[in-house]
């Protein structure tokens, strides 16, 4: 990864905070059970049955990825990306094994402008040229070979099951596929699987996958093999290119899952390890966090408290759009996660009123949109997984590749087609200087994410936890881990009202129930624009262990229909 080195002094500050970190002593250094929270019940079974079998949490992720590419069709699947970030007891190892989503070899800066250079609607979003190369076959197959102890055929078989069998659509299903009808209704291999002629399922409905079993069986048999080459990968090629894609099949034999350095920082006792890039997650969520490390925040009026919580939102969103892109790509520099830079950031923080994003470079943009699924999962030796997964927009692309059953991502609109462009969350790139953009679209390239799985530890207490929402990810995840510097329990977090800044548009948006009257009223008078939210968003899960009580907990957000449960399971 191509990140500035680091300088000395903050060299010796990490060193030192992590001393700091590690000298908690006396906590368990085993958990009594097992949690799992994903956003499916049939999922969190999964993820169970595997540990069951003799598993750990690294073959239960694989377990509960698959079955959530059946479940939940609209937030991941074999057709998309993701990361899962792992710790690895038996020696610490902290690792993000990076998944995502590349660009085809045959893209290009341009290929979502017209002639006259703006965006075509809707090309990024819809169909088979919105669909980046799929990262997820090749994480499965990677994370049970270098960390499971099952094979692969054991810990794909629930959803194998699930696929051929079928499941019963609920409420959620219903929902996210409302978003994406017109998409799913144009791809005739999309509609017959997840519509009912042509409509929306009622609740209940069960839907049966057995072209995607199909996959999966290919892939327990060939590994890799079974997704990017061979018959899958030419019945995904032909699909593509006859409905006006680029994949190639140098595309499909190239794509590498890459293990990455995660991202680390402290506040206030508690060690953060999070996304790096191509995720923008930890960096922003770190340098918030840093930020916000310069303040007593409990001994804040509540109205000052989310003043400058929503003053690093902007300020990190706003590093987001300039600075961050694939770091294979692009030199991310090092000082976003300092101390330093964010006392810097920090100095031009006024308390007693809102800073215009218009004084800070940038361009304006609009949010919609949901997205994506989170797990995060405990077993009984210690080994943790905080997984996001996406196909970006609800049902990606809303495109399947005749005789696959794979739904393709739309990721390619997390790119930023061009400076100041908004994508579907609203998020902006911007070149500085007349430069590139860091998230331009390249060949080859991962586009940049805002998925933030993360770990928090004060040396007495673990956290699991990440969410889906888009580019609202990274909020959430900060406040949620605000929440558990304050302590209470999982349930408070996930529950807790949420409020958002992204830089531009510059106005704050909120759940209905988020704000106090009187703190929407004083965030106004110190010059912020609010806009309450048309709905409550995420579905953020979250699994706890307190090694000084050596208890587990296990929340799934109570705005999406998850399982969450602690066990104890067969060791
Ligand atoms: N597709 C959502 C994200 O990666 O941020």
């Amino acid at each position: 990864m191509r990140m500035r080195r680091m300088t000395k002094p903050s060299l010796i500050a990490v060193f030192s905070l992590f001393i700091c970190w590690a000298s908690f002593a006396g906590a368990a250094q085993r958990p009594p059970a097992a949690a799992i929270a994903s956003a499916h019940p049939l999922a969190t079974d999964a993820g169970f049955e595997i540990l069951n079998a003799g598993g750990n949490a690294f073959d239960a992720a694989v377990a509960i990825s698959a079955a959530l590419a059946v479940v939940e069709p609209s937030g991941s699947g074999l057709g998309g990306g993701g990361f899962w970030l792992l710790h690895r007891a038996e020696d610490n190892r902290e690792v993000m094994i990076d998944g995502r989503e590349r660009a085809p070899l045959a893209a290009t800066a341009t290929m979502y402008l017209d002639a006259n250079g703006e965006p075509v609607p809707r090309l990024s979003l819809d169909g088979a040229l919105a669909a980046g190369i799929p990262g997820t076959p090749a994480a499965l197959v990677h994370l049970a070979r270098e960390y499971g102890k099952l094979p692969l055929a054991r810990s794909l078989e629930p959803a194998i099951r699930l696929a051929r069998d079928g499941f019963a659509i609920d409420e959620h299903y219903r929902a996210m596929i409302g978003f994406r009808i017109t998409a799913l209704r144009a791809s005739p291999a999309a509609a017959a699987i997840f519509l009912h002629d042509g409509e929306v399922p009622t609740v209940g409905d069960v839907v049966r996958q057995t072209d995607l079993a199909n996959v999966l069986e290919a892939i327990v048999h060939e590994g890799r093999a079974g997704f990017y080459a061979g018959e899958v990968a030419d019945a995904l090629i032909a699909g593509v290119r006859t409905a006006g894609g680029i994949w190639s099949k140098d595309d499909l034999a190239d794509y590498k899952v890459i293990e990455r350095e995660p991202v680390h920082g402290m506040y206030r006792g508690i060690r953060i390890t999070s996304a790096p890039p191509p995720s923008s997650g930890g960096i922003a969520l770190v340098t918030m966090l840093n930020v916000l490390s310069g303040y007593e925040l409990d001994k804040l009026d509540p109205i000052t408290q989310r003043h400058l919580i929503v003053e690093a939102m902007r300020r990190a969103y706003r590093d987001r759009a300039i600075y961050l892109g694939d770091p294979d790509f692009v030199t991310i520099p090092s000082e976003l996660t300092e101390p330093a830079y964010a006392s810097g950031l920090r100095s031009a923080i006024r308390t007693d009123r809102a800073m215009p994003s218009a004084l800070l470079p940038g361009l304006p943009a609009e949010v919609t949109g949901t997205d994506t699924t989170h797990f995060s999962v405990l077993d009984e030796a210690g080994n943790r997984v905080a997984a996001t997964l996406s196909v970006n927009l609800p049902f990606g692309a809303g495109f399947v590749p005749p005789g696959t059953g794979v739904l393709l991502n739309n990721e390619m609109d997390d790119f930023s087609t061009k400076p100041g462009a908004p994508n579907a969350y609203g998020l902006i790139g911007s070149a500085i200087d007349g430069g590139t953009q860091a998230n331009a679209i390249a060949p080859g390239k991962r586009p940049l994410s805002s998925m933030t799985p993360t770990f928090l530890d004060d040396g007495k207490r673990v956290a699991i936890l990440g969410t889906p929402g888009g580019s609202r990810i990274i909020s959430m995840v900060l406040l949620a881990s605000l929440e558990f510097a304050r302590g209470g329990k999982p349930a408070d977090w996930v529950s807790a009202g949420r409020y958002h800044h992204q830089f531009f548009p510059d106005r704050i948006t909120y759940e209905p129930d988020a704000l106090t009257a009187e703190e929407i009223a004083g965030l106004k008078k110190l010059g912020h624009t609010l806009q309450v939210s048309d709905r409550r968003y995420g579905n953020m899960q979250i699994v706890l262990w307190n090694r000084e009580t050596n208890t587990v907990d296990a929340a799934s957000d109570p705005r999406g229909g998850g399982g969450a449960e602690t066990r104890a399971t067969a060791r």
